[in-house]
Protein backbone atom coordinates (compact mmCIF):
# COMPACT_ATOMS: atom_id res chain seq x y z
CA UNK A 1 0.00 0.00 0.00
CA UNK A 2 1.50 3.21 -0.73
CA UNK A 3 2.18 5.39 2.02
CA UNK A 4 0.67 8.64 0.05
CA UNK A 5 -2.61 6.30 -0.45
CA UNK A 6 -2.77 5.58 2.82
CA UNK A 7 -2.27 9.00 4.14
CA UNK A 8 -5.25 10.35 1.87
CA UNK A 9 -7.81 8.06 3.61
CA UNK A 10 -9.37 8.80 6.71
CA UNK A 11 -11.75 6.19 8.58
CA UNK A 12 -14.79 5.63 7.83
CA UNK A 13 -14.48 6.44 4.41
CA UNK A 14 -14.48 4.38 1.11
CA UNK A 15 -11.32 4.15 1.34
CA UNK A 16 -10.96 1.67 -1.86
CA UNK A 17 -12.54 4.14 -3.82
CA UNK A 18 -10.16 7.00 -3.03
CA UNK A 19 -7.22 4.93 -3.72
CA UNK A 20 -8.72 3.77 -7.07
CA UNK A 21 -9.10 7.65 -7.68
CA UNK A 22 -5.37 7.55 -6.66
CA UNK A 23 -4.05 5.09 -8.89
CA UNK A 24 -6.18 6.29 -11.78
CA UNK A 25 -5.15 9.63 -11.32
CA UNK A 26 -3.15 10.93 -14.29
CA UNK A 27 -2.13 14.46 -13.29
CA UNK A 28 -0.06 14.73 -11.37
CA UNK A 29 0.80 10.93 -11.70
CA UNK A 30 0.38 8.96 -8.66
CA UNK A 31 3.85 7.42 -6.42
CA UNK A 32 3.92 4.00 -7.58
CA UNK A 33 7.03 2.78 -5.16
CA UNK A 34 4.72 1.08 -2.66
CA UNK A 35 3.01 -1.21 -5.77
CA UNK A 36 4.13 -4.72 -4.72
CA UNK A 37 5.40 -6.34 -7.85
CA UNK A 38 6.09 -9.80 -7.39
CA UNK A 39 8.10 -10.54 -10.02
CA UNK A 40 11.22 -9.19 -7.71
CA UNK A 41 10.71 -11.97 -5.01
CA UNK A 42 10.31 -11.83 -1.50
CA UNK A 43 10.68 -8.32 -1.51
CA UNK A 44 8.73 -7.15 2.26
CA UNK A 45 7.60 -8.51 5.04
CA UNK A 46 3.87 -8.90 3.55
CA UNK A 47 4.83 -11.05 1.15
CA UNK A 48 5.99 -15.13 1.66
CA UNK A 49 6.56 -18.19 -0.56
CA UNK A 50 3.43 -20.02 -0.92
CA UNK A 51 3.59 -23.65 -0.81
CA UNK A 52 2.32 -25.69 -3.93
CA UNK A 53 1.80 -29.38 -4.39
CA UNK A 54 4.16 -30.38 -7.23
CA UNK A 55 3.49 -33.90 -7.90
CA UNK A 56 0.02 -32.46 -8.30
CA UNK A 57 0.77 -32.06 -12.14
CA UNK A 58 3.09 -34.11 -14.11
CA UNK A 59 6.29 -32.09 -16.10
CA UNK A 60 5.18 -32.77 -19.20
CA UNK A 61 1.26 -32.06 -18.81
CA UNK A 62 2.09 -28.60 -17.80
CA UNK A 63 4.66 -28.12 -20.80
CA UNK A 64 1.39 -29.64 -22.54
CA UNK A 65 -0.39 -26.54 -21.71
CA UNK A 66 2.88 -23.76 -21.66
CA UNK A 67 3.70 -24.42 -18.03
CA UNK A 68 7.40 -24.26 -16.54
CA UNK A 69 7.34 -27.66 -14.26
CA UNK A 70 5.18 -26.67 -10.80
CA UNK A 71 8.82 -27.08 -9.38
CA UNK A 72 10.02 -24.19 -10.55
CA UNK A 73 7.09 -21.58 -10.60
CA UNK A 74 7.12 -18.49 -8.42
CA UNK A 75 4.52 -18.81 -5.70
CA UNK A 76 3.57 -16.23 -3.27
CA UNK A 77 1.18 -15.37 -0.69
CA UNK A 78 -0.51 -12.09 0.93
CA UNK A 79 -0.02 -11.00 4.80
CA UNK A 80 -3.44 -10.82 5.31
CA UNK A 81 -4.84 -12.44 2.55
CA UNK A 82 -5.57 -16.12 3.12
CA UNK A 83 -6.47 -17.95 -0.14
CA UNK A 84 -4.72 -15.36 -2.22
CA UNK A 85 -1.92 -16.90 -4.28
CA UNK A 86 -0.12 -15.02 -7.19
CA UNK A 87 2.27 -16.39 -9.44
CA UNK A 88 4.51 -14.85 -10.93
CA UNK A 89 4.62 -15.86 -14.78
CA UNK A 90 4.75 -19.96 -14.69
CA UNK A 91 4.47 -19.84 -18.75
CA UNK A 92 7.58 -21.35 -20.46
CA UNK A 93 9.49 -18.94 -22.49
CA UNK A 94 7.34 -18.81 -25.90
CA UNK A 95 4.31 -19.97 -24.86
CA UNK A 96 2.74 -17.16 -24.30
CA UNK A 97 2.01 -16.46 -27.44
CA UNK A 98 -0.35 -19.43 -27.87
CA UNK A 99 -2.70 -18.08 -25.28
CA UNK A 100 -2.52 -14.30 -26.45
CA UNK A 101 -3.60 -15.71 -30.06
CA UNK A 102 -6.66 -17.71 -28.19
CA UNK A 103 -7.31 -14.41 -26.32
CA UNK A 104 -7.84 -12.51 -29.53
CA UNK A 105 -8.65 -15.07 -32.53
CA UNK A 106 -9.91 -18.08 -30.92
CA UNK A 107 -12.21 -17.21 -28.00
CA UNK A 108 -13.97 -14.46 -29.26
CA UNK A 109 -15.27 -16.64 -32.04
CA UNK A 110 -19.15 -18.14 -32.32
CA UNK A 111 -20.26 -19.33 -30.00
CA UNK A 112 -18.92 -17.16 -27.29
CA UNK A 113 -20.48 -13.58 -26.40
CA UNK A 114 -18.75 -10.32 -26.95
CA UNK A 115 -19.47 -6.89 -26.31
CA UNK A 116 -20.09 -6.60 -30.13
CA UNK A 117 -22.94 -8.87 -29.79
CA UNK A 118 -24.74 -6.23 -27.95
CA UNK A 119 -25.20 -4.07 -30.95
CA UNK A 120 -24.44 -6.59 -34.39
CA UNK A 121 -25.87 -9.10 -35.91
CA UNK A 122 -24.40 -12.00 -35.43
CA UNK A 123 -23.08 -12.55 -39.19
CA UNK A 124 -21.01 -8.55 -37.89
CA UNK A 125 -19.56 -10.19 -35.60
CA UNK A 126 -19.04 -13.40 -37.14
CA UNK A 127 -15.37 -13.12 -37.46
CA UNK A 128 -14.19 -10.41 -35.36
CA UNK A 129 -10.23 -11.34 -36.34
CA UNK A 130 -10.53 -12.14 -39.96
CA UNK A 131 -12.45 -8.76 -40.54
CA UNK A 132 -9.87 -6.72 -38.15
CA UNK A 133 -6.75 -7.56 -40.41
CA UNK A 134 -6.22 -5.61 -43.31
CA UNK A 135 -7.35 -2.38 -40.92
CA UNK A 136 -4.56 -3.33 -38.59
CA UNK A 137 -2.32 -4.29 -40.91
CA UNK A 138 -2.41 -1.05 -43.13
CA UNK A 139 0.21 1.55 -42.06
CA UNK A 140 -1.22 4.66 -40.00
CA UNK A 141 -2.92 7.23 -42.82
CA UNK A 142 -2.96 10.26 -40.44
CA UNK A 143 -6.07 9.81 -41.03
CA UNK A 144 -8.72 9.33 -38.22
CA UNK A 145 -9.22 5.50 -39.83
CA UNK A 146 -13.15 3.92 -37.94
CA UNK A 147 -11.58 1.23 -35.27
CA UNK A 148 -11.45 -2.46 -36.08
CA UNK A 149 -13.64 -4.60 -34.35
CA UNK A 150 -10.90 -6.22 -32.62
CA UNK A 151 -9.70 -2.46 -31.44
CA UNK A 152 -13.54 -2.49 -30.73
CA UNK A 153 -13.54 -5.14 -28.29
CA UNK A 154 -13.61 -5.32 -24.70
CA UNK A 155 -15.06 -8.51 -23.16
CA UNK A 156 -16.23 -12.14 -23.97
CA UNK A 157 -17.75 -14.61 -22.28
CA UNK A 158 -17.28 -18.22 -22.13
CA UNK A 159 -19.29 -21.41 -20.86
CA UNK A 160 -21.67 -19.76 -18.33
CA UNK A 161 -21.98 -16.46 -20.14
CA UNK A 162 -22.33 -14.16 -17.40
CA UNK A 163 -25.46 -11.76 -17.43
CA UNK A 164 -24.48 -8.54 -17.19
CA UNK A 165 -27.85 -6.79 -16.16
CA UNK A 166 -28.96 -10.03 -14.44
CA UNK A 167 -25.61 -10.61 -12.38
CA UNK A 168 -25.88 -14.25 -12.52
CA UNK A 169 -25.15 -16.87 -14.87
CA UNK A 170 -28.29 -19.98 -15.85
CA UNK A 171 -28.97 -22.94 -17.09
CA UNK A 172 -30.01 -22.17 -20.64
CA UNK A 173 -27.42 -19.90 -21.38
CA UNK A 174 -24.46 -22.61 -22.19
CA UNK A 175 -21.61 -23.04 -24.79
CA UNK A 176 -19.13 -25.93 -24.38
CA UNK A 177 -16.04 -24.08 -22.11
CA UNK A 178 -12.70 -24.05 -24.15
CA UNK A 179 -10.92 -27.64 -23.55
CA UNK A 180 -7.41 -25.80 -23.69
CA UNK A 181 -8.44 -22.98 -21.23
CA UNK A 182 -10.01 -25.86 -18.91
CA UNK A 183 -6.97 -27.84 -18.91
CA UNK A 184 -4.61 -24.23 -18.45
CA UNK A 185 -6.57 -23.41 -15.51
CA UNK A 186 -7.09 -27.62 -13.64
CA UNK A 187 -3.36 -27.95 -13.44
CA UNK A 188 -2.87 -24.65 -11.93
CA UNK A 189 -5.83 -24.96 -9.33
CA UNK A 190 -4.63 -28.27 -8.75
CA UNK A 191 -0.96 -27.05 -8.34
CA UNK A 192 -2.61 -24.77 -5.52
CA UNK A 193 -4.25 -27.77 -3.60
CA UNK A 194 -8.05 -27.44 -5.52
CA UNK A 195 -7.80 -30.50 -8.10
CA UNK A 196 -11.38 -31.16 -9.56
CA UNK A 197 -11.21 -27.99 -10.58
CA UNK A 198 -13.69 -27.48 -13.63
CA UNK A 199 -13.72 -24.38 -15.57
CA UNK A 200 -17.23 -23.47 -15.88
CA UNK A 201 -16.85 -19.42 -16.88
CA UNK A 202 -14.79 -17.20 -18.05
CA UNK A 203 -14.85 -13.49 -18.92
CA UNK A 204 -11.88 -12.13 -20.43
CA UNK A 205 -11.10 -8.52 -20.46
CA UNK A 206 -9.78 -6.06 -23.21
CA UNK A 207 -8.28 -3.36 -21.55
CA UNK A 208 -6.69 0.00 -24.02
CA UNK A 209 -4.10 2.24 -21.82
CA UNK A 210 -6.36 4.37 -20.88
CA UNK A 211 -9.03 1.79 -19.46
CA UNK A 212 -9.94 0.68 -15.80
CA UNK A 213 -12.34 -2.11 -14.19
CA UNK A 214 -14.71 -0.70 -11.28
CA UNK A 215 -14.82 -2.14 -7.90
CA UNK A 216 -16.51 -5.28 -8.07
CA UNK A 217 -16.82 -8.76 -5.44
CA UNK A 218 -17.27 -11.76 -7.91
CA UNK A 219 -19.93 -13.75 -6.37
CA UNK A 220 -22.59 -14.82 -9.06
CA UNK A 221 -20.64 -17.97 -9.09
CA UNK A 222 -23.31 -20.50 -6.82
CA UNK A 223 -20.21 -22.29 -5.17
CA UNK A 224 -17.77 -20.31 -3.56
CA UNK A 225 -15.15 -22.45 -1.80
CA UNK A 226 -13.95 -23.28 -5.43
CA UNK A 227 -11.11 -20.75 -6.34
CA UNK A 228 -11.53 -17.98 -9.43
CA UNK A 229 -8.45 -18.02 -11.47
CA UNK A 230 -7.32 -14.78 -13.22
CA UNK A 231 -4.26 -14.11 -16.50
CA UNK A 232 -3.07 -11.61 -17.43
CA UNK A 233 -1.43 -10.98 -20.85
CA UNK A 234 0.57 -7.99 -22.78
CA UNK A 235 0.61 -4.58 -20.88
CA UNK A 236 0.79 -4.19 -16.88
CA UNK A 237 -2.09 -3.28 -14.42
CA UNK A 238 -2.17 -2.61 -10.86
CA UNK A 239 -4.69 -4.35 -9.42
CA UNK A 240 -5.48 -3.20 -5.95
CA UNK A 241 -7.05 -6.49 -3.61
CA UNK A 242 -9.68 -4.92 -0.93
CA UNK A 243 -11.52 -6.58 2.16
CA UNK A 244 -15.01 -7.40 2.90
CA UNK A 245 -16.10 -4.17 2.85
CA UNK A 246 -15.18 -0.64 0.96
CA UNK A 247 -13.90 0.75 4.13
CA UNK A 248 -11.15 -1.64 4.19
CA UNK A 249 -7.86 0.19 2.47
CA UNK A 250 -6.77 -2.38 -0.59
CA UNK A 251 -3.34 -3.85 -1.23
CA UNK A 252 -1.72 -2.35 -4.44
CA UNK A 253 0.49 -5.10 -6.70
CA UNK A 254 1.67 -5.37 -10.71
CA UNK A 255 0.06 -7.93 -12.55
CA UNK A 256 2.58 -8.69 -15.63
CA UNK A 257 1.92 -10.25 -18.45
CA UNK A 258 2.01 -14.26 -17.86
CA UNK A 259 0.92 -13.62 -13.97
CA UNK A 260 -1.49 -15.54 -12.74
CA UNK A 261 -3.56 -15.04 -9.52
CA UNK A 262 -5.69 -17.30 -7.68
CA UNK A 263 -8.48 -16.00 -5.29
CA UNK A 264 -9.48 -18.71 -2.90
CA UNK A 265 -10.91 -19.28 0.65
CA UNK A 266 -11.25 -15.93 2.99
CA UNK A 267 -10.05 -14.11 -0.28
CA UNK A 268 -12.24 -15.76 -2.63
CA UNK A 269 -14.58 -12.60 -2.10
CA UNK A 270 -13.01 -9.55 -1.54
CA UNK A 271 -13.07 -5.95 -2.97
CA UNK A 272 -10.61 -5.97 -6.23
CA UNK A 273 -10.56 -3.54 -8.93
CA UNK A 274 -7.78 -2.41 -12.14
CA UNK A 275 -7.26 1.24 -11.57
CA UNK A 276 -4.95 1.39 -14.40
CA UNK A 277 -2.77 0.19 -17.14
CA UNK A 278 1.10 0.61 -16.92
CA UNK A 279 3.49 0.00 -19.52
CA UNK A 280 4.86 -3.53 -18.88
CA UNK A 281 8.41 -3.12 -17.82
CA UNK A 282 11.61 -4.37 -20.07
CA UNK A 283 11.64 -8.01 -19.84
CA UNK A 284 8.21 -8.61 -19.05
CA UNK A 285 6.21 -8.50 -22.39
CA UNK A 286 9.06 -8.03 -25.52
CA UNK A 287 11.52 -10.83 -24.77
CA UNK A 288 9.27 -13.40 -23.10
CA UNK A 289 7.00 -12.43 -27.00
CA UNK A 290 9.51 -12.13 -29.37
CA UNK A 291 11.37 -14.99 -28.52
CA UNK A 292 9.02 -16.91 -29.52
CA UNK A 293 9.95 -19.56 -32.47
CA UNK A 294 7.24 -21.29 -34.53
CA UNK A 295 8.90 -24.35 -33.89
CA UNK A 296 6.64 -27.78 -34.14
CA UNK A 297 5.36 -29.70 -30.29
CA UNK A 298 7.50 -31.69 -28.78
CA UNK A 299 4.93 -34.45 -28.35
CA UNK A 300 1.45 -34.95 -29.30
CA UNK A 301 -0.58 -34.45 -26.31
CA UNK A 302 0.49 -30.55 -26.31
CA UNK A 303 -2.18 -28.07 -26.62
CA UNK A 304 0.15 -25.03 -27.26
CA UNK A 305 1.02 -25.31 -30.98
CA UNK A 306 3.19 -23.18 -33.51
CA UNK A 307 1.52 -20.62 -35.41
CA UNK A 308 1.60 -18.76 -38.43
CA UNK A 309 3.96 -15.44 -38.58
CA UNK A 310 1.05 -13.49 -39.48
CA UNK A 311 -0.90 -14.56 -36.56
CA UNK A 312 1.88 -13.43 -33.97
CA UNK A 313 2.64 -10.60 -35.96
CA UNK A 314 -0.71 -9.12 -35.04
CA UNK A 315 -0.96 -10.14 -31.89
CA UNK A 316 2.08 -8.70 -31.06
CA UNK A 317 1.03 -5.45 -32.52
CA UNK A 318 -1.82 -5.21 -30.25
CA UNK A 319 -0.58 -6.29 -27.06
CA UNK A 320 2.15 -3.50 -27.70
CA UNK A 321 -0.77 -1.48 -26.22
CA UNK A 322 -3.16 -3.36 -24.57
CA UNK A 323 -3.84 -5.76 -21.77
CA UNK A 324 -5.72 -9.48 -21.94
CA UNK A 325 -7.12 -10.42 -18.62
CA UNK A 326 -8.84 -14.05 -18.53
CA UNK A 327 -10.85 -14.71 -15.47
CA UNK A 328 -12.05 -18.52 -15.08
CA UNK A 329 -14.87 -19.84 -12.81
CA UNK A 330 -16.15 -22.80 -11.46
CA UNK A 331 -19.96 -21.54 -11.05
CA UNK A 332 -21.30 -24.56 -9.80
CA UNK A 333 -20.58 -27.25 -6.25
CA UNK A 334 -20.09 -30.62 -7.46
CA UNK A 335 -23.64 -32.12 -7.60
CA UNK A 336 -24.90 -28.71 -7.48
CA UNK A 337 -27.27 -27.04 -10.13
CA UNK A 338 -29.17 -23.61 -10.86
CA UNK A 339 -32.80 -22.77 -8.96
CA UNK A 340 -35.46 -22.42 -11.00
CA UNK A 341 -35.82 -19.47 -13.34
CA UNK A 342 -40.10 -18.95 -13.61
CA UNK A 343 -39.09 -15.40 -15.15
CA UNK A 344 -37.90 -17.49 -18.38
CA UNK A 345 -39.18 -20.58 -19.06
CA UNK A 346 -36.13 -22.60 -21.17
CA UNK A 347 -38.64 -22.38 -24.44
CA UNK A 348 -39.02 -18.79 -24.62
CA UNK A 349 -35.05 -18.44 -25.36
CA UNK A 350 -32.66 -20.09 -28.10
CA UNK A 351 -29.52 -20.58 -28.41
CA UNK A 352 -28.25 -17.07 -29.88
CA UNK A 353 -30.60 -15.21 -27.97
CA UNK A 354 -28.65 -11.95 -26.80
CA UNK A 355 -31.17 -9.33 -25.99
CA UNK A 356 -30.24 -9.46 -22.17
CA UNK A 357 -26.62 -9.04 -22.42
CA UNK A 358 -25.92 -5.22 -22.65
CA UNK A 359 -22.75 -3.34 -22.24
CA UNK A 360 -21.11 -3.81 -18.75
CA UNK A 361 -22.77 -1.23 -16.51
CA UNK A 362 -21.22 0.78 -14.45
CA UNK A 363 -21.40 -0.80 -10.84
CA UNK A 364 -21.85 3.04 -8.70
CA UNK A 365 -19.13 2.95 -7.29
CA UNK A 366 -18.90 6.66 -7.67
CA UNK A 367 -15.88 6.62 -10.20
CA UNK A 368 -16.78 8.34 -13.20
CA UNK A 369 -15.86 6.06 -16.76
CA UNK A 370 -16.82 7.15 -19.88
CA UNK A 371 -19.52 5.12 -21.91
CA UNK A 372 -20.95 5.04 -24.52
CA UNK A 373 -23.38 3.48 -26.25
CA UNK A 374 -20.95 1.92 -29.18
CA UNK A 375 -19.48 -0.34 -26.25
CA UNK A 376 -15.91 1.55 -26.86
CA UNK A 377 -16.42 2.31 -23.20
CA UNK A 378 -13.74 1.70 -20.40
CA UNK A 379 -14.00 -1.84 -18.87
CA UNK A 380 -16.41 -1.88 -16.18
CA UNK A 381 -17.65 -4.46 -14.02
CA UNK A 382 -21.09 -5.12 -12.87
C1 LIG B 1 -12.75 -9.66 -13.42
C2 LIG B 1 -11.51 -9.08 -12.84
C3 LIG B 1 -9.23 -8.35 -13.05
C4 LIG B 1 -8.18 -7.99 -14.04
O1 LIG B 1 -12.84 -9.80 -14.65
O2 LIG B 1 -13.65 -10.00 -12.64
O3 LIG B 1 -11.50 -8.83 -11.68
O4 LIG B 1 -7.01 -8.10 -13.64
N1 LIG B 1 -10.43 -8.85 -13.62
O5 LIG B 1 -8.50 -7.56 -15.15
MN1 LIG C 1 -13.17 -9.71 -10.58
Amino acid sequence: MAKMAVSIVESGEDAFRKIFKYYKRRNPPPDFSDVIDFSRGVQSHKIAAAKLDPGAVRDLEAAGVGLKPVSDWRAFSLHGYPGFVFISNPFLLGSQPFWVRQCLKTYPQKPNVCNLDMHMSPSETQDIWGKSLQGLSRAPSGKNEPKTLLERLRWVTLGYHYNWDTKTYSANHYTPFPADLHQLSSQITAACGFPGFKAEAGILNYYRSDSSLGIHVDESELDHSRPLLSFSFGQSAIFLLGGTCRQDPPTAMYMHSGDVMIMSGQSRLLYHAVPRIVPAPQGHTSLDMESYSPASSPQDNTVVEQMPEQDWTVCSKYIQSSRVNVTVRQVLGTGQSFPETPSHPPSSRTEDQTDTYHDRPADGDGVKRKRSSSGDSDVVKA
